[in-house]
C-alpha cells in the first residue's frame, strides 16, 4: 500500500496509472470504522485502483465545533486500508490542501440552504471545497459515498453535475451497530445515556417509515409519528425531523415518489444525524 502526503506525488502517480484502469475514491477524514470498511469494500468490487483520502478538513467545521477534538487515530487507519486492499492512501497536511493564500470556494447553493445547512451554516462550503480539490487531485471514475450523510452526498452529486467532473457519484448503504444507531466515527465521543437517548432517533425514523408503509400519505401525521417516538427533552433536542423530496430534499406535504425522513439532534454536546429513504409505489 502506497502512502502519499502531497499534491505533487499525488498527481505523479495519477499520471502513471495505466489508461483504462479505473480508480475508486473513497473521501474519509479518518477514525476509520466498518462504514467506510463498507465503502472501501464496495470501491474494490468495482475498481481496480482504490484511493482512501484521510483529512480532517477544518473548512467544514464551524468555529464552536470540534475540529480539535475530531478522532484521529493514523495507526488504526491505515492498518484498516491495509486489511482492505486499498491501493493508495492520501494523507494531505492541512497547508498541503490549504496554503496560507488559499482564497477559492466551491459553493452548491440552493440544496445547501436546509437541515444540515441551517444547523451549520459554513460546513457544506467546506465539505464541497474539499471534495472538488480531492476529485480534481486524484481523478476517480468513480467516489463513494455512505448514505448516513444523505444531504453531502446529493450536494456531491449536484456539484459533479454543474461542474462537469468526470467522476460516478455512489450512494452506499448507512451501516448501523446491532442495535441500530448509525456508525459515525463521533460515536467514539458519547457515553452510554447519550448513546441510549440516540438510539430514538433512528427509532423514531423507523416508526415514520412504517407509518408510511401503513399507507400514510401526508406528511404532517408522520412528522408527528416520529416527534411521538423521539420525544424530545430529558437531555435530548431536535434541530429537524423531517419528510423531503429524496432528490431535490424539499420538505413535502403529500408523500409520493422517492421520499428521504431526515434527522438531526443533539444529546450531551454531541449531533447525531441519521435518514432513511422510503419509495412509495402509489
Ligand atoms: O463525510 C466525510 O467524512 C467528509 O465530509 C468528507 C466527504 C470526507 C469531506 O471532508
Amino acid at each position: 500500500m502506497r502512502i502519499i502526503r502531497t499534491t505533487q506525488a499525488l498527481r505523479t502517480w495519477r499520471r502513471q496509472q495505466p489508461p483504462g484502469a479505473s480508480t475508486g475514491l473513497v473521501p474519509t477524514m479518518g477514525a476509520l470504522h466498518a462504514g467506510h470498511q463498507s465503502l472501501v469494500q464496495r470501491a474494490r468490487r468495482t475498481c481496480q485502483t482504490v484511493v482512501v483520502s484521510i483529512f480532517v478538513n477544518p473548512l467544514q467545521f464551524g468555529p464552536a465545533e470540534d475540529y480539535r477534538r475530531y478522532p484521529r487515530d493514523l495507526a488504526a487507519d491505515l492498518a484498516r486500508c491495509r486489511e482492505e486492499n486499498v491501493d493508495l492512501v492520501f494523507i494531505p497536511k492541512v497547508e498541503t490542501l490549504y496554503p496560507r493564500d488559499f482564497q477559492t470556494t466551491v459553493a452548491v447553493s440552493t440544496l445547501a440552504q436546509r437541515w444540515e445547512g441551517e444547523c451549520r451554516p459554513t460546513h457544506f462550503q467546506g465539505v464541497t471545497t474539499v471534495v472538488t480539490k480531492l476529485l480534481n487531485l486524484v481523478r476517480p471514475d468513480r467516489a463513494f459515498f455512505g448514505q448516513k450523510d444523505y444531504q453531502q452526498y446529493c450536494l456531491i452529486r449536484q456539484l459533479v453535475r454543474d461542474l462537469d467532473l468526470d467522476t460516478r457519484i455512489t450512494l452506499c448503504p448507512t451501516i448501523r451497530d446491532d442495535d441500530g444507531l448509525a456508525l459515525s466515527s463521533r460515536n467514539r465521543y458519547v457515553t452510554k445515556t447519550e448513546r441510549q437517548r440516540a438510539l430514538a432517533l433512528y427509532q423514531a425514523l423507523s416508526a415514520g417509515k412504517e407509518a408510511i408503509a401503513r399507507g400514510t400519505r401526508r406528511a404532517g401525521p408522520v412528522k408527528k409519528r416520529m416527534a411521538k417516538v423521539l420525544g424530545a427533552g430529558h437531555g435530548l433536542d431536535v434541530d429537524y425531523l423531517a419528510c423531503c423530496d429524496a432528490r431535490t430534499l424539499e420538505p413535502l406535504s403529500r408523500l409520493q415518489g422517492t421520499v428521504v425522513l431526515l434527522g438531526a439532534i443533539r444529546t450531551g454536546g454531541v449531533r447525531f444525524i441519521d435518514n432513511l429513504i422510503v419509495r412509495i409505489r402509489r
